[in-house]
C-alpha cells in the first residue's frame, strides 16, 4: 500500500515503480496510461467483470447504478458516447434501454474484451480507439456523453476534454461522469481504518505518478481536480450543473476494490457523480 496512492489506482502495478507527485502533461499521461490500461485490462475484467455486468450500468464500486440514479434521462432513440469505455458494459446497458450507445476507450486491450462482450451478448457497442481529449467525431453527434470512471481522472488537459465533449454534444445535450471523490485524494490508497486518516492535502493538484524503475519512463499518471475545480469547469464550457450524487455505501455491500471498501465507505463517500446539461 502506497501512502501517496490515490484511491483511484485499483491495480498494483506490473513491475517496479517508484511513486512520484510531479506535474505531468497531457503527451506523456496518454502514454502512460494507454499502455498500462493494456497490461492490466485481463486481470480488471477477471477480476470486475461479474460485477461490472456485460450489459450492466454501475457508476463505481458501491455499485449504484444507472437504473438507480437515472442521471443520463431517457436515452431512448438518444446518440450516446461512453467515454472511456473500457469492455462497454455500460453501453450495452444502454442500448438494452433504446439509446444508441458508442463507445471511446484509450486501451486496445480493453477494447478487445469490448468485442469478446459483443461477440458472447449479441449486443454490440461500436467502439473506438482514441482519447477523451481529441474525439474522433463531428460537431453536435450526440445526444448524451458519459463516462463512468473512464477517461476524466486520467487526462491532464481536463480543460480540452471537457470542451470536446461540449463540442460533440447538441445544444441543451446531456453530460454525466463518475470520477473518485476529489476528497479521497487526501487519504493513503488503503480499505482499511488506516485509510481514514487524512495525510495529504485536498488542495494539492499535483498529479499522482509512477514511474519504471528499470526504465525511469512514467507508466501511470492520475490527475486530481478539486469538487470546486469542477464546478468552475462545467460552468466556464457552457454546462449547467444539475446534479452532484454521492452515493452511500450499502448496508450488506461487503465487495473490497482498491481502496473502496465498506469500512471507509461508511464514513466518507468514494465516488462522485456530476450531471450537467450543455446550454
Ligand atoms: C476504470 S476503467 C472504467 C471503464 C468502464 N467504464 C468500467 O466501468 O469498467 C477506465 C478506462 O478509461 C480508459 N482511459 C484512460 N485514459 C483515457 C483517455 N485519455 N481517453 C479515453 N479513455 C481513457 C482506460 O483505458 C480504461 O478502459
Amino acid at each position: 500500500m502506497n501512502d501517496l496512492a490515490p484511491d483511484s489506482r485499483t491495480h498494483t502495478p506490473h513491475k517496479p515503480v517508484r511513486v512520484e507527485r510531479r506535474r505531468v502533461d497531457e503527451a506523456e499521461s496518454r502514454k502512460a496510461n494507454g499502455p498500462d490500461w493494456d497490461r492490466y485490462a485481463d486481470e480488471y475484467q477477471a477480476s470486475h467483470g461479474e460485477f461490472l455486468g456485460d450489459a450492466g450500468f454501475v457508476w463505481g464500486p458501491e455499485g449504484f447504478t444507472e437504473a438507480e440514479a437515472g442521471i443520463l434521462g431517457d436515452v431512448t432513440g438518444r446518440d450516446v458516447l461512453e467515454v472511456g469505455s473500457g469492455a462497454g458494459q455500460c453501453s450495452r446497458w444502454v442500448r438494452t434501454q433504446g439509446g444508441r450507445a458508442y463507445g471511446l476507450d484509450l486501451s486496445r486491450r480493453q477494447l478487445q474484451h469490448s468485442r469478446r462482450i459483443d461477440e458472447a451478448s449479441g449486443i454490440v457497442v461500436p467502439s473506438v480507439l482514441g482519447t477523451a481529449t481529441d474525439l474522433p467525431f463531428a460537431d453536435d453527434s450526440f445526444d448524451v456523453v458519459f463516462s463512468s470512471f473512464g477517461a476524466l481522472q486520467f487526462v491532464s488537459d481536463i480543460d480540452v476534454a471537457v470542451a470536446d465533449t461540449a463540442r460533440v454534444l447538441r445544444p441543451g445535450g446531456r453530460f454525466a461522469f463518475s470520477i473518485t471523490h476529489p476528497t479521497r485524494w487526501m487519504f493513503p490508497d488503503d480499505p482499511s481504518e488506516a485509510g481514514l486518516v487524512a495525510s495529504q492535502s485536498y488542495w494539492d493538484r499535483t498529479p499522482y505518478v509512477e514511474v519504471d524503475d528499470t526504465t525511469g519512463e512514467v507508466s501511470y499518471v492520475e490527475h486530481h481536480r478539486t469538487l470546486g475545480d469542477w464546478v468552475s469547469l462545467l460552468a466556464g464550457t457552457g454546462f449547467v450543473l444539475t446534479d452532484l450524487l454521492e452515493p452511500e455505501w450499502p448496508e450488506h455491500h461487503d465487495r473490497i476494490w482498491g481502496g473502496w471498501s465498506g469500512v471507509r465507505g461508511r464514513f466518507t463517500p468514494g465516488t462522485a457523480i456530476f450531471g450537467a446539461n450543455l446550454r
